[in-house]
């Protein structure tokens, strides 16, 4: 049974849990919520949350994944076995299944417009982009998003992409594609970050990304949920990361590795839009970016297509930002599925594709809650504010399902784990003194202090999406 779980490579689980991390998260989610909140601090705030509870929750979820070489279900039943609560602390595992396949469901909904954009950039940029597609861009957008037939048809192209790479294999499939996606990503990013050095932009964005300002409690909130969702935390896909990792491997090293990749990631979309959305105007840019949440599709275009080069760049930018959320979904997919092969004893092909297409198929109540169905967008159980199946979705998997998920990963390890097997798991591949205890204190202390006051702030009513 256990020779036939596949293993990472070093580098593959490095490449592949940054792939993970890195998403929608970081291109649309990161730059739209520092907007949102003015930068500057928010940006402090959320680097702070990165290394105070992103990366003691990193460390956490790979150790239990590397010690019980299982996925969260099968992870937490073996090592509940010998703490208080027992067979309770499955069920950790158990809500970390529902959340994967919940986030996926409607994460490749928005994923396939992605690869709709690269599609249509590809046309405009051999066709020719006219003032008059410009001008009526939000309007395509909206026309697009309540096309239920196209929506159900990039969901089904992303998910059916996803679950071919996952019916290939740990090693054939996740860390092979992902160590090719993963590169390309980066210099794609790296050069269009480079490009933007001469827009007209560029330095207000930068002054607007790093100056410090006031902030509100609000703010605060947000960039503690964005961690967690950003870097895939709370729902153990890194916990069946690390199960597939050996024994040589630095947790902490690697884990910080893969926080910072996942924050330099986030900043470089972020020096890339505002430097696209400080060249225009002020004065138009108030009335333009309102929602900033849907700039990535109504906006951006335009402005590609104004900078040098961009009949290039444009295309590029949403291939590279589909890429990002392909290595996303993969991992999302990989939690759901490995249950089924660790647990249930299905083989990997079938649990792929009866999971993926279960998947799919609650994703179709998302693709057509933006406006295909009057029924499924209108649907508003939690408020207007997050009216339609999609709202309610990600509300429900980001505000309480991951932070719910991470709190009892940190007060395992924190209060349950003996010191004994953490500090034995930490300690390989060179450790260094001191790490243990100030990890130990994080996960104990600071981690289910701050996300208690997240969930409190939460059921207070306030969502941080
Ligand atoms: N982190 C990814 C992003 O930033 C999304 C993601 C992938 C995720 N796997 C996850 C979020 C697991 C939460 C939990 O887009």
């Amino acid at each position: 049974m256990l020779g036939e779980r596949g293993t990472f490579s070093r580098i593959g689980f490095i490449v592949a849990a940054a792939g993970s991390a890195i998403g929608l998260g970081n291109i649309w989610k990161f730059p739209y919520i520092t907007y949102a909140n003015q930068g500057g601090s928010f940006v402090l705030i959320y680097l702070a949350a990165v290394v105070l509870i992103g990366a003691p929750i990193m460390i956490a979820e790979i150790l239990i994944g590397r010690r019980t070489k299982k996925s969260p279900v099968g992870a937490f039943l073996e090592l509940g076995k010998e703490v208080v609560g027992g067979r309770l602390w499955s069920a950790v595992g158990v809500l970390g299944v529902a959340a994967g396949f919940i986030i996926l469901s409607y994460y490749s909904v928005v994923a396939g417009w992605t690869v709709y954009y690269f599609g249509r950039c590809l046309y405009w940029s051999a066709t020719g982009f006219t003032a008059e597609i410009a001008s009526g861009l939000g309007d395509a957008f909206g026309t697009f998003l309540a096309n239920g037939a196209l929506q159900v048809a990039f969901h089904a192209f992303f998910m059916l992409t996803t679950m071919v790479v996952i019916s290939l294999g740990v090693q054939k499939g996740i860390e092979r594609v992902t160590k090719t996606l993963m590169p390309v990503l980066f210099s794609l990013l790296a050069l269009l970050c480079v490009v933007s050095v001469w827009s007209p932009g560029f330095q207000q964005a930068i002054g607007y990304l790093f100056h410090v300002g006031p902030i509100g409690r609000d703010g605060v909130l947000e960039a503690v949920g964005q961690a967690f969702f950003s870097l895939s935390l709370g729902m153990g896909a890194i916990i069946t990361y690390g199960s597939y990792i050996s024994r040589r491997v630095s947790i902490p090293r690697d884990a910080a590795f893969i926080c910072a990749l996942d924050t330099l990631i986030a900043m470089m979309a972020s020096v890339v839009m505002f430097s696209i959305i400080f060249s225009v105007p002020e004065a138009e840019r108030a009335s333009q970016f309102t929602k900033s949440a849907v700039i990535l599709f109504t906006t951006l275009p335009r402005m590609f297509y104004e900078l040098p080069g961009g009949v290039l760049f444009a295309p590029l930018f949403y291939l590279l930002v589909a890429f990002a959320a392909l290595t996303s979904t993969i991992s999302l997919l990989e939690v759901v599925v490995s249950y089924f092969i660790d647990q249930r004893g299905w083989n990997r092909v079938r649990a792929t594709f009866g999971v993926g297409s279960l998947v799919f198929l609650a994703g179709v109540g998302s693709a057509l809650s933006f406006g295909a169905s009057a029924g499924l967008s209108g649907w508003a159980p939690l408020g207007e504010r997050n009216a339609g199946v999609f709202g309610v979705l990600d509300y429900l998997a980001a505000n309480w399902l991951l932070p719910m998920g991470g709190l009892f990963i940190a007060l395992f390890c924190g209060w349950f784990l003996s010191n004994r097997l953490t500090r034995e798991e930490l300690s390989q591949s060179g450790g260094y003194a001191g790490l243990h205890a100030a990890w130990k204190f994080l996960v104990r202390v600071v981690c289910p202090l701050a996300i208690a006051w997240i969930i409190a702030a939460v059921a207070g009513g306030k969502a941080f999406n």
